[in-house]
């Protein structure tokens, strides 16, 4: 009886522990699915995106102690005015920075805000990472993370924008922003201190895309994103 009694139990605990096992490994297969989904779905629906068009940004490793002479300055607070808000992070914006410079163009950077980690709100450390990324040798079709949302590829503006169903280019003598219809999940391509070159005006207008003004003042690239965030939010 005694002996019966310990193979039921026995039984019992092996049929429990395997059971146990079981449910274990379904669950670590289900957290790896919904972490790979968390990592490849954007959590907002409505994205914005911009485009810097860097021309002459380094796209190889630079000195950090002369950002401006390599062009990053301008690349770095671009960057900084898109993505970032007091305290926080706009988590529905996406920026991609096509570098066009020597020694090994193009790169282009993209980050995601709403999977950014561990970059500071600062020039001097987003140009360490960007440091970071221009100086891997990428491939074709490769594509680099360099720390969680901050993606290096060699992918060409062209390339990038021909992607896109909702393009807007960024011109003074366009529509005003108060009047445009900016549509959902707008592209803004903007230019940097030398404008946008008249063959990417010219692709641009062939991808039927339009052509948006922030006012009669010429701005610098970098306070185009913090205006169109603004206009936006209202
Ligand atoms: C410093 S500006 C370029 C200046 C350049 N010398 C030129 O004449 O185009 C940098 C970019 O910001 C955008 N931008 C500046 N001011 C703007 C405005 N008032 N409306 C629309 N876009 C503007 C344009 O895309 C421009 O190429």
């Amino acid at each position: 009886m005694k002996n019966f009694f310990s193979s039921v139990v026995g039984f019992v605990f092996t049929i429990s522990m395997n059971s146990l096992l079981l449910f274990f490994f379904f669950l670590a297969i289900l957290a790896c699915t919904l972490e790979e989904y968390i990592k490849f779905t954007p959590i907002y629906e409505y994205m914005k995106e911009f485009v810097l068009l860097a021309l002459k940004a380094s796209t190889s490793e630079f000195n950090l102690n002369d950002i401006a002479k390599y062009e990053i300055d301008i690349v770095s607070e671009f960057i900084l005015n898109t993505l970032w808000i007091s305290n926080d992070l706009r988590r529905d914006t996406i920026v991609h920075v096509s570098m066009n410079g020597s020694k090994d163009p193009p790169k282009l950077l993209t980050l995601y805000a709403d999977k950014l980690k561990g970059l500071q709100p600062n020039q001097q450390h987003i140009a360490k990472i960007i440091n970071q990324a221009v100086k891997y040798k990428l491939k074709k079709d490769e594509s680099k993370e360099i720390i969680p949302g901050f993606f290096v590829s060699k992918t060409p503006f062209e390339v990038l924008i021909k992607k896109k169903d909702n393009l807007l280019y960024l011109n003074k003598k366009g529509t005003h922003i108060r009047e445009a219809d900016i549509g959902e999940n707008p592209m803004f391509v903007i230019g940097d201190y030398i404008g946008l070159p008249k063959k990417a005006e010219r692709l641009l207008s062939n991808l039927k895309a339009k052509k948006l003004s922030l006012g009669k003042t010429m701005l610098f690239a970098a306070h185009c994103p913090i205006i169109i965030h603004y206009e936006l939010d209202l």
